[in-house]
């Protein structure tokens, strides 16, 4: 079984004008076409590892062989990332079949922000200032803790993610500099800014409310 690129959910343009349409066509169709390649590579002498599904071998990474341990890692990291960023972003307005972007949450997902950051405001602004202050290159994640079951915000470096330590992820951004540099070059702050502008609610809470 080979790992593959999953197609964008909208076109490249969909995004315009919080995230422009050259970033998001290099974005994924260069970027994360690389990862997947590199991970199906690095696989390709081990059979009985391309049996597993992706979220599989970044829970047991102490089981995969050392020589290719750093690859998959990195490369299974970044397929699983990226894909789950192309599905939390939507377009603000768009086609009836499209999938639309929500200024805010509702439902339980709602409720469960406001309970654990006091408002969805402070979510906003927490998840920001984890964003703008990570060092280098890395994902700002919202997610589900397994040993509480409590929302939570975390960043990891490079392509590492919170299903590596058993945690399951909710929404994601990457703040790596591929994600923004044509449109907002060093001003990070501007693109998470507007990144709130494309988030798919809907999706975001339909992962919450799966078991
Ligand atoms: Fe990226």
């Amino acid at each position: 079984m080979k790992h593959e690129l999953p197609k964008l959910p909208y076109s490249y343009d969909s995004l315009e004008p919080f995230i422009d349409a050259k970033t998001m066509e290099i974005h994924h169709d260069k970027h994360h076409q690389a990862y997947v390649n590199k991970l199906n590579e690095a696989l390709a002498d081990y059979p009985a590892l391309q049996e597993n599904t992706l979220e599989e071998l970044l829970q047991s990474l102490d089981k995969v062989p050392a020589e290719i341990r750093t690859a998959v890692r990195n490369n299974g990291g970044g397929h699983f990332s990226h894909s789950l960023f192309w599905n939390v972003m939507a377009p603000k307005a768009g086609g009836e079949s499209v999938q639309q972007a929500q200024d805010e949450p509702k439902g339980k997902l709602a409720t469960d922000i406001i309970n654990t950051f006091g408002s969805f405001q402070n979510f906003k602004d927490e998840f920001s200032k984890q964003a703008n202050g990570l060092f280098g290159s890395g994902w700002v994640w919202l997610y589900v803790d397994k040993n509480d079951g409590k929302l939570k915000i975390g960043q990891t470096p490079g392509h590492d993610n919170p299903v590596m330590i058993g945690n399951k992820p909710l929404m994601v951004l990457d703040v790596w500099e591929h994600a923004y540099y044509l449109k907002y070059q060093n001003r990070r702050p501007e693109y998470t800014e507007a990144w709130w502008n494309v988030v798919n609610w809907d999706y975001v809470e339909s992962i919450y409310n799966q078991n």
